[in-house]
């Protein structure tokens, strides 16, 4: 067999960002090297730390979005990749399991087919494929060879292969910004009560706004420009056609939870957001994009963390898959 066991991991993120996520990388432990970019947005590396031990120290990580474990190299033939999953990755019977093939190469292979057999394989021995909530996740990356790994779902930082998350696109979706707000809410454990009293900065066209009001919220949305029609028939919906700077001047209210999506300066966007909390509850949560246009993306972040943390405490910082030149922040109120 032409395959061999180390101690590798794989990590993904944002091709703008992967010098950063790197650094997050190496920073790891004096052991903690990179091997190979694989391609844009994933990158071979070594550690001597076992893969659960990384996976702790990158929990925080800002700019890796998903990692996985390579115990196995083999040739990027199916039937080997097949094989070499059923000898050496035990899954328990009736434990829960996903397979994620990802082919970063020109291949004749197909994931789809990869992942079909191999699921079909460890359900015939009585473990259970669950794609969504998986327990454990055979993770396959395919370019010159294929590199494998089994680990616990919950180790990948994502349970999507790469984290590339998808959310459904429904009809009456009203801008992608929408999947930003939802990977959010997901990956950050934020939930919108019903009845609670939201304010949403650069709110046009209304995505995020049509978010909260589905939940059940009542949402100030602030922006000079038109909200999508679509939302007049939400009663809970206040639309201010004004900039933040003059709404906030006028307003005494007791937001809950704020909601920032401004096209604007990364340190300007943090100062405004610091005006808004005299508007919010004390505790009161706020969920910001960070726009990272600079050449310095690192400098432009490390300012706003300063400014913002006069008001707030940082409670997470993540370079979501549906951010693109940004960062999404959750703060909390002090
Ligand atoms: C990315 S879009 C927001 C998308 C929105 N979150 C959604 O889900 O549809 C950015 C918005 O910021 C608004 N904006 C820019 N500067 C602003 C300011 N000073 N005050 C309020 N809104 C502003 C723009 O008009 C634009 O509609």
């Amino acid at each position: 067999m032409s395959e061999h066991k180390m101690n590798g991991i794989i990590f993904s993120c944002q091709q703008n960002f992967f010098r950063y996520a790197a650094d997050e990388f190496k920073q790891i432990d004096a052991s903690a090297r990179i091997i190979e970019r694989l391609d844009d947005e994933t990158c071979l590396c070594e550690s001597a730390l076992p893969f659960s031990e990384v996976s702790q120290a990158l929990r925080e990580a800002v700019f890796i979005r998903h990692i996985c474990p390579v115990q196995i190299q083999t040739e990027p033939l199916a039937a080997r990749i097949i094989s070499s999953a059923l000898y050496n990755f035990h899954i328990e019977p009736n434990e829960s399991f996903a397979v994620q093939t990802r082919i970063l190469c020109n291949q004749l292979l197909k994931a789809y087919d990869i992942n079909n057999e191999l699921s079909d394989r460890y359900t015939a021995a009585g473990c259970r494929l669950d794609i969504k909530s998986p327990r454990k996740i055979i993770s396959i990356v395919i370019k010159e060879r294929a590199y494998m790994g089994l680990s616990e779902a919950g180790e990948n930082l994502s349970d999507w292969a790469g984290g590339r998350i998808r959310f459904h696109k429904g009809e009456e979706q009203i801008s992608r910004a929408e999947f930003k707000l939802e990977e959010a809410m997901k990956c950050m454990d934020l939930s919108i009560k019903p009845q609670s009293r939201v304010l949403d900065l650069g709110a046009a066209p209304g995505g995020w706004s049509r978010i909260a009001l589905e939940k059940g919220a009542l949402v100030t949305a602030v922006d000079p420009a038109d909200m999508d029609k679509r939302l007049l028939k939400y009663p809970g919906l206040t639309h201010i056609q004004a900039t933040a700077q003059s709404f906030i001047k006028g307003c005494a209210q007791n937001y809950e939870l704020l909601l920032n999506d401004m096209r604007m300066d990364a340190a300007e966007s943090a100062e405004l957001t610091n005006l808004c909390a005299d508007l919010l509850c004390r505790g009161a949560l706020a969920l910001i994009t960070i726009k990272l246009t600079g050449i310095q993306p690192i400098k432009q972040l490390k300012e706003s963390e300063k400014i913002l943390s006069q008001r707030f405490e940082i409670v997470r910082l993540r370079q979501l898959f549906h951010n693109r030149s940004e960062i999404t922040m959750l703060l909390k109120r002090l």
